[in-house]
């Protein structure tokens, strides 16, 4: 093995307790807290998606909002135990303008996704998840490095920037977002599907 520097975070709590202080750009100010991945530290399957939303940056836990709330839906219609597949974020803080009382979601740019690569890194590197799910363009494009839109990608497997495979979906924000019903249920179902089939290769 190569040595590591000493202060690698050598276990998930390590890495934890380290990204609970991080400070590598500047969405660490206005964020309550770093909101960091959670899961089995032996999960065949890592879901990962854009960063803490609202409700996340309050609870200090991925997908606990309308999102999560989808994703988690979907998780249990494929008949996966959340227990078993560790989510997380490209992005551990929450980045958002301020609108009078509250907080309106802004997309990180590829330099905070960049900076927060060194964290997702880490827990490829010590969960060693058998296949990823990236839910949505930020999660696709810290995984594999590729900002290529995602409608030509998702649903099919891809090599991470870590060598293990990589397999690109819709995010539920977005299908949630949809306002064409019969689109927003189209999605829904390819994200679902594509759920399924990372469930198949973990
Ligand atoms: N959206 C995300 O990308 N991640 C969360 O944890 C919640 C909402």
């Amino acid at each position: 093995a190569m040595p590591q520097a000493p202060d690698c975070p050598q276990t998930l709590d390590e890495a934890r307790a380290a990204a609970l202080q991080c400070r590598r750009c500047g969405l660490c100010e206005a964020a309550t807290q770093t909101v960091w991945g959670e899961g089995p530290a032996d999960a065949p399957l890592m879901i990962v998606g854009e960063q803490p939303g609202d409700h996340e940056d309050l609870a200090g836990r991925p997908f606990v909002g309308p999102a999560g709330r989808l994703l988690r839906q979907v998780m249990a219609e494929a008949g996966l135990d959340p227990g078993r597949a560790w989510l997380t974020n490209a992005v551990k803080h929450f980045k958002f303008a301020p609108r009078g009382k509250r907080r309106l979601h802004r997309n990180p740019d590829a330099t905070e996704i960049r900076h927060c690569r060194w964290w997702l890194g880490l827990e490829l590197a010590l969960v060693r998840p058998r296949v990823t799910l990236a839910l949505g363009a930020s999660a696709a494009l810290a995984l594999t490095g590729d900002d290529s839109p995602l409608a030509g990608r998702r649903g099919r497997v891809e090599t991470g920037l870590h060598g293990g495979p990589v397999l690109p979906s819709w995010h539920p924000a977005y299908v949630l977002r949809l306002p064409d019903p019969d689109q927003a249920a189209q999605a829904r179902a390819q994200l679902a599907a594509d759920l399924a089939a990372a469930l198949r290769l973990a």
